[in-house]
Formats: C-alpha cells, structure tokens, sequence
C-alpha cells in the first residue's frame, strides 16, 4: 500500500487534517447535493419502516461511532437501538427478532469479535449489514449489505478519520430511516442534510484551533489522569477522547456521562486532574455546564469544548475554552471530535510517543 505522510510528521496528524475532504466524500455517497435529500444507493432486503429494533455491535472507536448512532436512530427514526461491544454481544449471544436488522461498525472489516458477532447473528435470522471502510474484507463479504464509508486508508493506528466517516454515514442512514418510518418530514429531512452538508466547512474551521490546542497539550502531557465529560451524544464523543489520549498519550483517561458526575468520580476531582468538558450548545448544555460547574468548585481544571452560545453561559472557573463553529445539534458529535483528536494527538507529540503506532496496540485484531 503506498500511502505517504506528506508533510505532516506522522499519518495521524495528515488524516485529522484530511477530514473536511473524506466528510464530503462520505456525503457524496449518502447525499444527493442537488435534491438536499439523503440518497441509499446500496440495495436493501428489508423496510426501515418495518423494523422493531436496530441491534449495532462493533469495537473500540467504531463501537462508540455506533454509541452516537443509537441517539441519532432512537431520536430522528424512533427505532430502538441495542449497542454492545463485540467481545461481549458475541457471548451474551442476545435473543433476537428474525427478520431484525443488526449493523456492524468495522473500520478494517477484519475484527474478530465484530466477525464472530456478525456470525451470530447471521445464524438467527437477522438481516446482517456492514459499515466499512475496506470493502473487500471479510465482514463486508459475510454482509447482505455493505455501507461504505469511503475515507481512503487509514494508516495511524489511532482511529481518526474513519471516525468521523462512520459518523457521517450512520447521521445519513438515521435520516432516512426517519423518513421511511415517517417520523420526519420532507422539509425535516432537507434541515438535516443542510446540517450535513455544512460539516467540511465547520471541520475545516475547527481544525483552526490547533494552535491553541498545542498550548493546552503541554499542560496535559503533565498530567496523570484526564476526565472527560459529556452528555447525551456528547458522552460517546467524551470516552472516544478518553480513548484516544489513552492509546497514544499513555495518560490513564475516563470519559463519562456528566450526569454520572456525583456518583464516584468526582471524589478524584483536584487541582492536579484536567477535566475536559465536551458540551457544544445544544438541549442539554445547561445541564452539562452545571455539572462543569460543581467541578470547578472542587478546584479542578476545566478544559471546556463549546461554541460561542456555550461560551456565552459557561460562567466562572473555565481554564481554557476550545471555540468550536455553532452547527446543528444534530451533526455537532462529529464536529465535537475534531478538538479531541487534536487534544491527544499534541500530548502525545509533547511526550514523545510512537504515534501512528503506540505500544501493545495493533490497527487491526484480528484475534480474539
Ligand atoms: C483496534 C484499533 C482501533 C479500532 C478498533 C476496531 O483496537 O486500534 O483504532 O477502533 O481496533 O477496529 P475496526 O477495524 O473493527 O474498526
């Protein structure tokens, strides 16, 4: 495979900044531009009107791709989502509806567990789709149907730019299991496409807060622990930060649900433990910011990634605001991502990490 870094120093940092490109190349799969309409052009043997349930199951960054698909789904198509990690959905072995649809995240297309979850369900009569980046892997070829998500190869071993292409391609999906199932409207489906449409653009922009990021990275990289926060689609996009900073950084991290806050891990909270709060505006960000807030109290760093709304009413004891563009709610979790790819992505430069290859990690596993 010949794939080089360009001028950038490692194959993470060229595939964060490639993402306003892949984003609009997985929109113009999922996307008819002129129409403002999403547009499935893979052949499907069932109805989203139909279905029951939607059961997605998957590994590591592709899982929590699917953690912000559930409220995407359960939001926009009200169609009840069950998500679990492969190594457990695969043994749980679930009771199933025949006839149900189950969805499988998988960058590489070759993750055991994701397999031998595919395989399970398969075998009980559930209609098995795959959402891929390589479509000549075995998950894609075990699949009655195959959702590209078209970002090109991904060399870092770090998921980044797959990331925000599932993303984009399960927001497409969600919306036209919307209108299949009747929940949205012809003029709601064309505000979401808008909203999708005008991603690359945002991205673009909030790759424009690198500079700053680096500054704040130098601190982190001090650091032992880091939480990270968010609510409702935010959660997902909080413990993929945690992830990231993880793998590559080494920095033991947690991502949370705000509201899980006061239920332990605010006992860790001090002025040595970076709290990196992901609440762009949207329904829940007074809630959010009102959890920030008792984080403060207790004298604990507060990173805060919110746009200018947000910014507005974050109130007093903020460390640092990372100001991202103000987008649609709807597709802001993939937006929000940007800004904490950067954020490990820097640490992990300042402390000197093997990047694109961090230790004991490998970009697919393909045992169990
Ligand atoms: C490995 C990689 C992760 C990836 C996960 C799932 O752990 O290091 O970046 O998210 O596998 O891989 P897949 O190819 O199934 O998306």
């Amino acid at each position: 495979l010949m794939v080089d870094k360009g001028n950038y120093r490692h194959f993470m940092a060229k595939e964060i900044y490639e993402q306003p490109e892949t984003i609009s190349h997985t929109l113009s799969h999922y996307v008819d531009m002129g129409a403002e309409k999403v547009a499935i052009r893979e052949v499907l043997p069932f109805d989203f009107a139909d279905l029951s349930r939607l059961t997605i199951s998957a590994c590591g960054t592709a899982y929590l791709a699917g953690a912000v698909a559930k409220y995407w789904f359960e939001r926009y198509a009200r169609l009840p989502v069950d998500i679990d990690v492969a190594s457990e959905f695969r043994y749980r072995e679930p009771p199933l509806e025949k006839g149900g649809l189950s969805l499988f995240i998988s960058q590489s297309g070759e993750t055991a567990d994701t397999l031998a979850a595919l395989r399970y369900c398969a075998s009980q009569g559930q209609h098995v789709a795959c959402l891929v980046n390589t479509l000549e892997s075995t998950i894609a070829r075990e699949s009655a149907v195959v959702f590209p998500i078209l970002c090109g190869p991904e060399i870092g071993v770090a998921s980044t730019k797959a990331l925000t292409a599932q993303l984009t391609a399960l927001a497409s999906l969600a919306v036209a299991a919307g209108r299949a199932r009747g929940v949205l409207s012809a003029e709601q489906e064309t505000e979401l496409v808008r909203a999708l449409v005008s991603l690359p653009t945002a991205v673009a922009e909030a790759l424009g807060t690198e500079g700053q990021i680096m500054d704040i990275a130098k601190r982190l990289s001090k650091a032992k622990d880091v939480l990270y926060l968010g609510r409702g689609p935010m959660f997902p996009i909080a413990m993929e930060g945690a992830l990231k900073l993880k793998e590559i950084s080494y920095i033991h991290a947690e991502g949370y649900a705000a509201g899980e806050l006061k239920h332990g891990p605010i006992a860790l909270v001090d002025e040595d433990m970076p709290v990196i709060v992901v609440a762009p505006s949207d329904e829940l960000v007074d809630k959010t910011l009102s959890n920030m807030q008792e984080v403060a109290a207790r004298g604990g760093k507060i990173i805060l990634i919110t746009d200018a709304e947000g910014a507005a009413t974050a109130g007093h004891g903020v460390s640092d605001i990372i100001l991202i563009p103000h987008v649609s709610s709807f597709v802001a979790p993939i937006l929000a991502t940007i800004p904490v790819q950067l954020l490990a992505y820097h640490t992990a430069v300042f402390m000197g990490t093997d990047v694109d290859q961090p230790r004991n990690l490998a970009k697919s596993v393909t045992v169990e």
